[in-house]
């Protein structure tokens, strides 16, 4: 078996206790699509230790990011969390995944739906061009239990409005949409899980637009399996049907993926 290629981390940034985001190098050879997932790790025990990370960083970057819970217990996340620039860790080639362009029709208002580190592969997807040329409108919505929890994603919308050639792609097509569940929202945001929110139509009245319908609208979802199972239902009851890489539809899924 070949050994398995290893990158070189470059930064970390740790937004909570939980929750810590990195960034390793890129080889040339590194191919993906804005949305998808790789397997990476690091050595335990002699041997390779590898999980399936959605890269957060666009097709177009130089560099690869990646954002991560930590689990205390969690045989990689454990390890993984006290990583430092120069360390290596293991990163297989061919990523893959469903949460990609390709997989959805045309359509008007693309929906991007995340809760905790489901919004690693919309941090791709909403900082690729490609994004603004297929759809009018993206719409990025992230639900955590606490305000902290939201930084990441602030931190990925500011970035896009900072980049001089990104916010000129962007515009104010881009919105961002935080909520919390287990905190006071503060001004301005929303509270409660995502599926209230849908189902009371604060999503919708928040960003001027109207119920999901099969002929404008498009998803894209990533969270736990609880979330995914809840929204799912939401897409199927607006009248959307699921896509995949072989036969794009109305609405894409993909687990946010646990170390
Ligand atoms: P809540 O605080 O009400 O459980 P987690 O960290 O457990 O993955 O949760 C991330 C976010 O997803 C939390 O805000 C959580 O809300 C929310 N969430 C959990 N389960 C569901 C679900 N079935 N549908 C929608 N949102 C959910």
């Amino acid at each position: 078996m070949a050994a398995i290629p290893s990158e070189t981390v470059l930064s970390t940034r740790h937004y909570t206790d939980d929750l810590f985001a990195f960034r390793t190098t890129r080889p040339a050879s590194f191919r993906f699509r804005s949305g998808e997932f790789a397997m990476l790790g690091l050595m335990a025990n002699g041997k390779p230790l590898l999980r399936a990370y959605s890269i957060a960083s666009p097709n177009w970057a130089e560099e690869l990011e990646f954002f991560s819970i930590k689990v205390p217990e969690g045989p990689l996340t454990s390890r993984l969390a006290k990583i430092a620039p120069g360390d290596q860790i293991l990163l297989k080639p061919r990523p893959t995944g469903t949460l990609v362009l390709d997989a959805l029709l045309p359509g008007r208002t693309l929906w991007l739906v995340s809760t905790g580190t489901g919004i690693a592969p919309f941090a791709s997807v909403a900082r690729d061009p490609e994004t603004y040329e297929r759809f009018a409108r993206v719409i990025l919505t992230h639900t955590c239990r606490t305000q902290a929890e939201l930084q990441y994603g602030i931190d990925v919308v500011d970035g896009i409005r900072a980049d001089a050639l990104l916010s000129e792609v962007v515009g104010d097509r881009l919105t961002h949409v935080a909520s919390v569940t287990r905190e006071d929202a503060g001004p301005g945001r929303l509270e409660g899980r995502i599926t209230r929110l849908i189902e009371a139509g604060e999503l919708f009245e928040a960003t001027g637009t109207r119920p999901w319908s099969p002929d404008e609208d498009r998803v894209m979802l990533c969270g736990s399996t609880a979330m995914l199972a809840d929204t799912r239902a939401l897409c199927e009851r607006a009248g959307l049907e699921e896509g995949s890489n072989a036969q794009p539809g109305r609405f894409v899924v993909e687990k946010a993926f646990v170390g």
